[in-house]
C-alpha cells in the first residue's frame, strides 16, 4: 500500500531512486490494470484514457512532468466504505500525523440505516494504514470542521431516510405542553387523534419542557406554553389517513394539558429528517465522543470557522424535514450551542469567512430550499447584525446548485471562484461557467472566468501548495446520469486566470465525492454516488469505493524538493519566527499555510492557502511572519509548505496557529 514518498523521508527529492521505485511499481500495476480493462469491472473511459499505448504514454516522465499522474490505492475489502464525507486530521498518535477521517454513516443506503450499520474509517494514504472506527450515530449528511484544537466536530446527520412514495400519510406536528408543573416525555409511537378520528403516531421520542407561568408587576398572570416539533406517521395505511388541513390533535391517552397542532397529513414525498446529535472525533484517542446536541436538527448543514474560533452552523433539514432558517453558534471552548440569527440558505450553503470578518455566500449549495433569489443569490452576510448585502450578477445564477466554490490562493487576494453547477433539483441543466469575485475591490463584482472543459456538476477542487487549483471529476448530468462522469482534469492558475490540461482521472467521481491535499503534496480523491451505470440509465449503480492518488507535475521534475528542517509548532498571528529550510533546487519562492482539507458535497468552505511573508537570514535560516489577522488565519492546525523557484513544494510541516 505504500505508494509514494512518505513523511519519514522529508527531504526525498522527486525523481529519487526510492520515489522512482514506487512510481514504477505503481505504473506497472496501472499498465497491468489497463491490459485487464476488457475483463475488469472498470467503466469505459473513452479515447482519452483507453488503450495500451496510451497507458504507456501517460506514464512517461515527460508526460507526467507536464500533467501529473494517478494511481489507485488498494483498500482491503473490510475497509472499503461509502466515502460520503472526509476530512484531514493531524494527530500525535504515531502513524497518524496526516490522516483522513472518511465517514459514511449509513452511506446513503437505507438498508444500512435500518440495520444501524454506521461506518467510518481512518486512512493514512502515505503508509497504507487503515482502521475501522466505531460510529455511534448516522453521520450521513452531517456537517464537519476542524476545531482550533485540531479535533473534528461533526454536527447533525440522518434521523430518518426520505420516502419518495409513502404508503402511510405523514406530516409535522407541534406538540404543546400547557402544564406549568412538569415537563412531559412522550415515547416514540405515542398516538394522537385528529378531530375526525385519524390516528397518527410520533416517529421519535420527545420531551417538552413545562410551560412557564409569568406574573407581571401589576399582578397579571400569563402562561407561555412550551412546544416541540415532531414527525408523525398515520397508524393506518393509505388514503383514509390523509388529513387535508392543519388540525388540533388530542393524545389518545387523555391529557387535557398536552395537545398536537398537526400540519396536513399527506402521501407526498417525505424528506430526509435531520438529527441534532453532535460528536467530536478526538484526534488524541482516534475515537468519537458525544458532545452537547445542537438546538436544531440538521441534515446538510455548513460549518464555518470564524476568526475567534467560533463555528457558525447554517441551514440543513430539521427534524421535520424542513430547511432550517435558524442558524447557531458552537463555542469550542465551552462546548455550548447558542441560537444565532435567522437567515434562510439552501442546504450546504457555501459560506466563507472573509478577511472583513463577515461571511461570503457564493451561491453554491447542495439542493433543498426554495428556488427564489432571496435564498439563492450570492452576497455578504454579517452573522452578528444579520445584514445581508446581495452581490448580484453572477453568470448562470440559476445553475449554482451542485457548483463548487473555492477561496483562490493566496487567501490575502480575497478572490473567490465558483465553478460549474446545475439547475435546481434533478434538472438536465448544467454549466461549464466559472466566475470570480474580488472582495478586496472597493465595489466587488462577479467576473466571468474561463470555462471548464465541459458543463460540470460536483467538480472537485483542491488547492495545491504552488497556488494551482486542481479541478477534476464531477459529471455533466445529475448524479452521473446518462453516463456523464467527467474524467477531465485541469490545473487552474489564478495568476494567469487560465486552465491547463492535466492527466485525466482514472475513476468517475460525481455526487458524494471529494479531494484532499495531503502533507506530502499528493491529492487523494474518493467517493462517487451515481444513480445509474449506463448511457440509457437502466442499471442502478452502487457507491464507488475506489480511492485514487493524484501526483501533480511538481513531483516529476527530477529536481530536489525543498525541505523545512525546523519551525516552531506553536505560532501566533502577528508574530515572527525562525524557520530552518533548504530550497532543494533553486531558492525558496513562497511559503503557504494551508488548512487541512474538509470538503463535503462539492465545497470546502474552510479551505484556504495563506501566503506567509519571509526573509532569508542567511544559510538555512529564514524569518517568517504569520499575518496579523485571525479572519485571514483562523485558529487551528495548518500545513506549512515551502515551494521553490521550480514550483516544487516541500513536504508540509504541521503547525498550530492561534
Ligand atoms: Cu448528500
Amino acid at each position: 500500500m505504500d505508494i509514494h514518498p512518505d513523511e519519514s523521508a522529508p527531504s526525498e527529492p522527486a525523481g529519487s531512486k526510492n520515489n522512482r521505485f514506487w512510481h514504477w511499481f505503481w505504473i506497472t500495476m496501472v499498465i497491468i490494470a489497463g491490459i485487464c480493462l476488457a475483463t475488469a469491472n472498470v467503466p469505459a473511459v473513452g479515447a482519452e484514457v483507453g488503450g495500451f499505448w496510451h497507458n504507456i504514454k501517460i506514464h512517461q516522465l515527460a508526460y507526467e512532468a507536464k500533467n501529473g499522474d494517478w494511481v489507485k490505492l488498494d483498500i482491503p475489502g473490510q475497509y472499503q466504505i461509502n466515502a460520503i464525507h472526509a476530512t484531514e486530521f493531524h494527530s500525535t498518535v504515531p502513524g497518524w500525523s496526516d490522516g483522513l477521517l472518511i465517514m459514511a454513516g449509513s452511506g446513503n443506503n437505507q438498508t444500512f440505516f435500518n440495520n444501524g450499520t454506521f461506518r467510518t474509517i481512518i486512512l493514512n494514504p502515505a503508509t497504507g494504514a487503515v482502521k475501522n472506527i466505531p460510529t455511534p450515530w448516522d453521520a450521513f449528511c452531517a456537517g464537519h470542521i476542524q476545531l482550533p484544537d485540531g479535533n473534528i466536530l461533526i454536527a447533525g446527520g440522518t434521523a430518518r431516510y426520505e420516502d419518495l412514495d409513502p404508503v402511510y400519510a405523514a406530516g409535522a406536528m407541534t406538540v404543546v405542553n400547557t402544564d406549568t408543573t412538569r415537563s412531559i416525555t412522550l415515547p416514540r409511537g405515542t398516538i394522537f387523534v385528529s378531530p375526525k378520528g385519524v390516528e397518527v403516531k410520533t416517529a421519535f421520542e420527545l420531551t417538552i419542557p413545562a410551560a412557564r407561568a409569568h406574573t407581571s408587576a401589576t399582578g397579571v398572570r400569563t402562561i407561555v406554553n412550551s412546544q416541540q416539533d415532531v414527525w408523525v406517521d398515520a397508524v393506518a395505511r393509505g388514503n383514509g389517513s390523509v388529513v387535508a388541513n392543519p388540525a388540533r390533535y388530542n393524545l389518545q391517552i387523555p391529557n387535557n394539558l398536552v395537545y398536537g397542532l398537526g400540519t396536513a397529513m399527506t402521501l407526498q414525498k417525505q424528506n430526509f429528517l435531520g438529527t441534532n446529535d453532535a460528536y467530536i472525533f478526538n484526534v488524541s484517542t482516534l475515537k468519537y465522543q458525544k458532545i452537547n446536541s445542537m438546538n436544531y436538527a440538521r441534515w446538510y448543514p455548513t460549518l464555518t470557522e470564524m476568526g475567534n474560533g467560533m463555528v457558525m452552523t447554517t441551514s440543513g433539514l430539521n427534524n421535520v424535514g424542513q430547511v432550517n432558517t435558524a442558524n447557531e453558534w458552537f463555542n469550542p471552548q465551552t462546548g455550548a450551542w447558542t441560537t444565532g440569527p435567522q437567515h434562510g440558505f439552501p442546504t450546504y450553503p457555501a459560506l466563507f469567512l472573509t478577511m472583513g470578518g463577515q461571511l461570503l455566500y457564493t451561491g453554491s449549495n447542495a439542493g433543498y430550499g426554495p428556488a427564489t433569489p432571496a435564498w439563492r443569490e450570492p452576497g455578504i452576510w454579517n452573522p452578528y447584525t444579520n445584514k445581508f448585502k446581495a452581490l448580484p450578477g453572477i453568470p448562470d445564477p440559476n445553475m449554482l446548485e451542485t457548483s463548487a466554490s473555492v477561496l483562490l490562493p493566496p487567501a490575502q487576494a480575497q478572490r473567490y471562484m465558483v465553478l460549474g453547477g446545475g439547475g435546481v433539483g434533478q434538472s438536465n441543466l448544467s454549466t461549464a461557467r466559472t466566475a470570480i469575485i474580488n472582495l478586496n475591490s472597493p465595489d466587488p463584482k462577479w467576473m466571468q472566468g474561463p470555462n471548464m472543459a465541459e458543463p460540470t456538476r460536483y467538480p472537485i477542487t483542491v488547492i495545491l501548495p504552488n497556488d494551482d487549483v486542481l479541478v477534476t471529476g464531477g459529471s455533466t448530468y445529475y448524479r452521473g446520469m446518462h453516463n456523464s462522469d467527467n474524467r477531465d482534469t485541469r490545473l487552474y492558475d489564478p495568476s494567469t486566470n487560465t486552465f491547463s490540461w492535466a492527466a485525466s482521472s482514472i475513476t468517475g467521481r460525481d455526487y458524494h465525492s471529494g479531494g484532499i491535499l495531503m502533507a506530502n503534496g499528493t491529492v487523494v480523491t474518493f467517493g462517487g454516488n451515481p444513480l445509474f451505470g449506463d448511457p440509457s440509465d437502466s442499471t442502478p449503480q452502487t457507491f464507488n469505493h475506489e480511492i485514487d492518488v493524484y501526483m501533480p507535475p511538481y513531483l516529476f521534475t527530477g529536481t530536489a524538493r525543498p525541505a523545512i528542517k525546523a519551525v516552531p509548532t506553536e505560532m501566533r498571528v502577528g508574530h515572527s519566527y525562525t524557520m530552518l529550510a533548504t530550497p532543494g533546487t533553486g531558492s525558496i519562492k513562497s511559503l503557504r499555510l494551508m488548512k487541512p482539507g474538509n470538503p463535503t458535497h462539492v465545497t470546502d468552505v474552510n479551505l484556504r492557502s495563506i501566503a506567509v511573508p519571509f526573509k532569508r537570514l542567511g544559510g538555512t535560516a529564514y524569518k517568517i511572519a504569520i499575518p496579523n489577522s485571525s479572519n485571514l488565519v483562523p485558529p487551528g492546525w495548518y500545513m506549512l509548505f515551502a515551494t521553490n523557484t521550480h514550483g516544487v513544494p516541500s513536504i508540509a510541516s504541521w503547525v498550530h496557529i492561534q
